[in-house]
């Protein structure tokens, strides 16, 4: 690791008075959770399953599920690791004001930071909802069920369609984390990307607005981005390593 880039990083950080960090998959790898496009991740295993193929048919429902109760995602009993507690620290600090995240996996919520400083761009996983009402679910209530009778999920309330509280490919973003993901990419001074490949739209679109709207954007990231050109500071190292790296001697 480069002891100038750390020198650098923390520096940023100092200077700042307003950081952001946007994280991806990435940041939970250290944490035994696959991530979706390094080799060997979600993606290389089996296919996403778009919220139109969710809805079209109880059998793809059937396999949404399985998926979700199995723990193949790697979600169940995960705990946050050095870099989520890093972060922690940073918004504790009241040097990193908002955490935008693509993740679904609940450990920045579970490594201590507020929820209102949060914001979940692709949902949470931790619990389900009925498309219909709105009614949330709890997911090991509705993994007994299915487990014992072997029927999919359906609304306690309404009998709508229950899915877990994840954005899938091809349904809408979540209007008002969108409003504050661009308030905050706009408002802030120093944009830190930790752990994603910046493919995936519109959550890919707010490192670059931060940038255009006058933020110092920094990319910590195992591989190289798309985005790695724009950026004023890029680390092709571990997220955990840096992050523990670049806070002051305690
Ligand atoms: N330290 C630094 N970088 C890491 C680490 C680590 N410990 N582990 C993985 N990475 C990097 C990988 O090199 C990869 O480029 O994190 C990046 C993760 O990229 P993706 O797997 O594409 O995950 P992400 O960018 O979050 O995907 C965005 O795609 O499938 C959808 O909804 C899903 O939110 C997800 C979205
Ligand atoms: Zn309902």
């Amino acid at each position: 690791m480069q002891r100038d880039d750390i020198a650098a990083l923390r520096a940023l950080l100092e200077e700042s008075q307003n950081a952001v960090v946007f994280t991806g998959a990435g940041v939970s790898t250290e944490s035994g959770i696959p991530d979706f496009r390094s080799p060997g991740g979600v993606w290389s295993k089996m296919k996403p399953i778009t919220y139109q193929e969710f809805l079209a048919s109880a059998e793809t429902r059937r396999e949404a599920w399985e998926r979700t109760f199995s723990g193949v995602m790697g979600w169940t009993g995960a705990k946050p690791n050095a870099g989520h507690h890093a972060i922690a620290r940073l918004v504790a600090r009241g040097k990193v004001s908002t955490v935008i995240t693509q993740n679904v996996d609940n450990l920045h919520q579970e490594s201590g930071i507020p929820a209102e400083r949060i914001i979940e761009l692709h949902g949470n996983a931790s619990y389900a909802k009925c498309l219909d009402c709105g009614l949330r679910h709890e997911l090991p209530v509705l993994k007994q069920s299915f487990l014992g009778t072997g029927e999919i999920p359906v609304c306690r309330a309404c009998g709508g369609i229950v899915k877990s509280a994840t954005v899938s490919f091809g349904q809408s973003m979540p209007e008002a984390e969108m409003r504050r993901a661009e308030a905050a990419s706009r408002g802030c001074d120093l944009f830190i990307v930790l752990g994603s490949s910046l493919v995936v739209f519109p959550a890919a679109g707010f490192p670059l607005l931060a940038k255009r709207c006058g933020a110092k954007l920094v990319i910590v990231n195992r591989e190289p981005t798309e985005q790695d050109p724009f950026a004023d500071l890029v680390l092709h190292e571990s997220i955990g390593a840096v992050l523990t790296a670049i806070e002051p001697l305690q």
